[in-house]
């Protein structure tokens, strides 16, 4: 059997401040193979972005080890693209530009990755929306082209922090199925971190539950349901899975029944 692609062991973190050392994950041990979705749910402040922070090399671990593609994580990795909660994009660029920044920084040939970068943009319906700025766009559309800025380089591996966060429901809806239908056709390693649990069942093939910090594993559910998975045509078993979910943050007393 071939080694998961990405693979934390008893991963722990502690950060220092100047009056505190706060402990935000102990002990998480999880994988996520090749052209794997993972998701992690958890409450608010469990180190939910402190693990992708990690994975990415972003933040240092204090205890335990990571490793991507068998190589140990001790500085910031390259290969890679991230979603972050807000677009973050730069608003004296267009959009096609902004598209292309991670191609522009690494010193790449840009003409080589305009073609994938257009097909992207046409892909989440930004066609036409090339030459525009940042700000003459909305807040789902931005979030769009921050999608396409994190695959454009075609990374192995994606990381995705509540990339819907600051959407509002409906546009929420529309941008997992785009990621739905991006992962599909490129099938890239995924670890999405969200506090939704509908969004974490309908993408995800594993599903990472969390409790309160320090962020601890306390369970992992396989969501064996065929893909594409759509919001109006949700069947019994995703209800089952989200049930289920539920009730492991009942007994954290992360969900209270009242
Ligand atoms: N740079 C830092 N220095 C000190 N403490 C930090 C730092 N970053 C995060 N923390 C603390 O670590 C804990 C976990 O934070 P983290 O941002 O990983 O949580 P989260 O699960 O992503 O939360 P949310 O769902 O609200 O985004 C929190 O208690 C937070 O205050
Ligand atoms: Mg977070």
């Amino acid at each position: 059997m071939t080694e998961p692609y990405i693979q934390l062991k008893n991963v722990d973190k502690i950060y220092l401040t100047k009056t505190d050392a706060i402990e935000a994950v102990r002990d998480v041990t999880f994988d996520i193979n090749e052209s794997e979705l993972v998701a992690i749910v958890g409450p608010s402040g469990c180190g939910k972005t402190t693990i992708l922070k990690m994975v990415a090399g972003l933040v240092s671990h204090t205890g335990g080890t990571i490793t991507i593609g068998g190589k140990i994580v001790d500085r910031p990795q390259t290969d890679l693209g991230i979603i972050f909660q807000d677009a973050v994009l730069l608003d004296w660029q267009d959009v096609l530009s902004n598209v292309l920044i991670q191609i522009n920084i690494r010193g790449m040939d840009q003409s080589e990755y305009e073609q994938k970068a257009r097909e992207l943009l046409k892909d989440v319906g930004l066609d036409g929306f090339e030459t525009k700025k940042p700000y003459e766009l909305s807040g789902g559309m931005k979030q769009r082209v921050s999608i396409c800025r994190a695959l454009v380089h075609e990374p192995p591996l994606l990381l995705m922090d509540e990339p819907f966060g600051s959407l509002d429901a409906l546009t929420r809806e529309q941008i997992s199925m785009d990621i739905q239908r991006l992962w599909m056709e490129e099938r890239k390693t995924a670890l999405l971190i969200t506090h939704s649990i509908p969004e974490a069942v309908l993408l995800a093939d594993r599903v990472i539950i969390m409790s309160p910090r320090p962020g601890r594993i306390v369970d992992i559910k396989k969501i064996d349901l065929p893909r594409p998975r759509r919001w109006d045509s949700l069947d019994m078993k995703f209800n089952e899975y989200t049930g289920e979910i539920r009730k492991v943050f009942q007994q954290q007393g992360v969900l209270a029944l009242r």
